[in-house]
């Protein structure tokens, strides 16, 4: 597919962004067993709790309630390169279906939520890999880092 991407994110582009995400981690080996062992059966739950999610991120809009740090308690068996491989597949999915700008209002959400999930997950002295840092330049490598060197303190001059 390669239909001119979208500007602007909408409720409507955010739904089919949702669906085909998910259509790629269900097909795929890593993720797949994983979602499909939690939601079986319950995935017509999920996909528009995700675009509310969404929606609600991107749009400011005020429809989800849930807790998202909770939901992922319970997940058995998850390790960092589940979460490098869902910020690799949703980067894949956004960057397929907007222009940069928007993507990054998708992706500095999900690789902030994917860094609390993991420090939550495998403790606060946790390292987040390279790989996933080195996601955002990708999209988005002119901007400033939040970890980039500030003024050196205790510098007189
Ligand atoms: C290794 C990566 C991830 C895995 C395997 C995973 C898996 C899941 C599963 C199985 C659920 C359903 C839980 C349930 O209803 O019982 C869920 C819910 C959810 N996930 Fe993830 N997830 C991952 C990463 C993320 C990230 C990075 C985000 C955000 C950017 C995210 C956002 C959500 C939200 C909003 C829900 C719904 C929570 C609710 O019930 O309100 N997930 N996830």
């Amino acid at each position: 597919m390669s239909p001119a991407r979208h500007r602007e994110p909408n409720a409507e582009n955010i739904r089919e962004l949702v669906y085909a995400f998910y259509d790629r981690v269900r097909a795929d080996a890593l993720l797949g067993p994983v979602f499909d062992a939690v939601l079986q059966g319950r995935w017509d739950d999920h996909l528009p709790k995700m675009c509310l999610f969404w929606s609600s991120l991107v749009l400011g809009e005020k429809g989800y309630r849930g807790n998202v740090q909770q939901a992922h308690q319970p997940l058995a068996g998850v390790e960092p390169r589940h979460f490098s491989r869902w910020l690799h597949l949703f980067l894949d999915t956004v960057c397929d279906r907007y222009e940069p700008a928007a993507a990054v209002r998708f992706m500095e959400p999900a690789l902030r939520i994917a860094q609390s999930l993991q420090l939550s997950r495998f403790g606060w002295d946790y390292t987040i890999p390279p790989e996933q840092q080195a996601l955002l330049e990708r999209i988005a490598p002119k901007r400033a880092r939040d970890d980039s060197p500030h003024e050196r303190s205790g510098d007189e001059r």
